[in-house]
């Protein structure tokens, strides 16, 4: 899995520096992208990463905002304790776009949070996920991705933003979000 994850960041990296170069050419690029697709459909690396390791839903669940930096849409839904923001977002149709599902292969479940004193309430992110956040558009001080932040009980009343561009080298580099 290891491996599988310094090619999966290899590939976003070369990506990065092509596109940062402008000498992508289409043929490289449709051969990064399905590799880098493949990957990311089956690699699952270890812990708290994929949806299904979320811990288990008590019943209970908190009130969580999402704000659409797109088209300005707001949208205040209940989350079950336990579970991501990118399945909250998911389960509530929120355009939140989760290309990995969960695997901490892309930046397309970045997510901002408005009020310092509920970023400061959650885990640290761990290095894997500050490797995807450095890829993120708009990266910003409570920067997080959606995949990872799990709702508990002291989050209630969480408010975040969904910026209205998502980065994705790991797969296909800059685009705004869909419409
Ligand atoms: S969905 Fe890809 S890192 Fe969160």
């Amino acid at each position: 899995m290891a491996c599988l994850r310094a090619i999966s960041r290899t590939l976003a990296q070369q990506h990065s520096r092509c596109l940062a170069a402008g000498s992508l050419d289409v043929a490289a690029e449709q051969t990064l992208v399905a590799a880098g697709s493949r990957i990311s459909a089956w690699w699952r690396p270890s812990g708290v990463r994929a949806f299904s390791v979320a811990p288990q839903d008590s019943g209970e669940s908190i009130s969580v905002t999402f704000k659409d930096e797109k088209d300005g849409t707001e949208q205040t839904v209940r989350v079950a304790i336990g579970k991501s923001l990118l399945e909250a977002a998911h389960e509530n149709e929120i355009e939140l776009e989760g290309a990995c599902e969960g695997s901490l292969a892309c930046s397309t479940c970045h997510v901002i949070v408005e009020d310092q004193d509920y970023y400061d309430k959650l885990p640290e992110p761990d290095d894997d996920e500050n490797d995807m956040l450095d890829l993120a558009f708009g990266l910003t001080d409570t920067s997080r991705l959606g995949c990872q932040v799990v709702a508990s009980k002291e989050l209630d009343g969480l408010v975040v933003r969904i910026p209205g561009a998502t980065r994705n080298m790991a797969v296909d580099g800059f685009r705004p979000k869909p419409h």
